[in-house]
């Protein structure tokens, strides 16, 4: 009995898990554990013998679940602790930062030019940037072959049908089909346009544009400075003053430029107008008669103005932003400072 004594310390010591521990249940007091079989030899003794064996025998009993008890709470304490451990929340850890989102710089400026140009009474359209070369040049009045095509180097899609609108101008043609000689119109289109241009301080193989086009009876260049000259105020400041410029682009005539006093320097010279105080801003006109016979509008009974610009342009101009490419390296620091503009 001294021995199964010593066995049932030595194995109770040598557990380490519940399950070890259900084990030595069954060898010490299961149905044929060796405690349990040693009742069973009680029969064999005599009434005197039996008392004291039976003594000895419930006393082996009663250690053995007295310490099989012992060990199985703190077993399964440890088993509580352990988990408790793992599964810990450390409140003292900074917790995950969530970033809110900011709308883009130039949708921000888009949004701006919408409200003032939905001010004044115009639409708001868009047009595909996949588009024929049809819209995009030859119903501007830039036949194939036309030198001015040259000035905007497009990519074209599988062979010359096809290309990245080059500009936002072909939407004008869209917008007068849609409207069958008709219609009075009074619409922008901003949206992106692609150019074959190596990527540098100013120019990006893609851009964004906003186009403009009025169509009604009368109207002159005077509406048209008229409507640029509000806007340049609306976007750079009520001091802002325009100037236009003849120029030449073959969907107008006359054809002009249109520049912004430098807002900077007040006339003064500085590295934003780089020295002249002027800053060129977009090209504009009288919509040519070819363009508006094309879409089905009769010039001798209507008449047109439409302009240009582009948006990354005004946007750098006004906020100093001194290269293109930050509009589209995705860095939310950009967005960031800009979070706020315009609210
Ligand atoms: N489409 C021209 C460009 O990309 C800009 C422009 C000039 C648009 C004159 C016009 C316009 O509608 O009348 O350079």
């Amino acid at each position: 009995m001294e021995n199964i004594k010593e066995d049932i310390l030595k194995d109770l010591d040598n557990v380490n898990t519940l399950e070890e521990l259900n084990l030595l249940k069954i060898k010490y007091v299961g149905k044929k554990g060796i405690i349990t079989s040693l009742y069973s030899e009680m029969k064999k003794l005599s009434v005197d013998d039996k008392k004291n064996y039976g003594k000895e025998v419930n006393e082996l009993r009663d250690l053995f679940n007295e310490k099989f008890e012992n060990l199985k709470i703190s077993l399964e304490e440890a088993k509580v602790n352990e988990k408790l451990e793992k599964e810990s929340i450390d409140v003292t850890l900074p917790g995950v930062c969530l970033t809110s989102g900011a709308p883009h710089m130039l949708d921000k400026v888009i949004e701006e030019v919408e409200s003032f140009f939905i001010s004044m009474g115009f639409d708001v359209a868009s047009g595909p940037e996949v588009e024929k070369d049809l819209y995009n040049f030859e119903m501007l009045n830039l036949p194939k072959g036309h030198p001015a095509r040259d000035a905007q180097d497009t990519f074209y899609i599988k062979g010359d049908e096809w290309l990245l609108r080059s500009q936002t101008s072909p939407v004008q043609v869209r917008t007068m089909l849609k409207n069958k000689g008709e219609n009075p119109i009074r619409v922008i289109c901003p949206g992106k346009t692609y150019r074959r241009d190596y990527d540098d301080a100013t120019h990006s193989h893609q851009f964004m544009q906003v186009e403009g086009l009025v169509v009604d009876k009368e109207i002159s260049l005077a509406h048209l400075k008229n409507v640029l000259d509000k806007m340049a105020k609306k976007i750079f400041g009520d001091g802002c003053v325009t100037r236009f410029r003849p120029s030449f682009y073959p969907f107008t005539e006359p054809s002009v430029e249109y520049d912004v006093s430098c807002f900077k320097c007040n006339g003064k010279g500085c590295n934003v107008c780089k020295g002249t105080s002027w800053i060129t801003i977009g090209g504009a006109g009288i919509v040519h008669p070819n363009v508006l016979r094309m879409s089905g509008y009769n010039p001798e009974e209507w008449t047109g103005f439409a302009f240009g610009f582009g948006v990354e342009r005004i946007t750098m101009v006004k906020y100093g932003i001194p290269d293109i490419r930050y509009f589209y390296i995705n860095d939310l620091r950009g967005n960031k400072q800009f979070e706020r503009l315009g609210d």
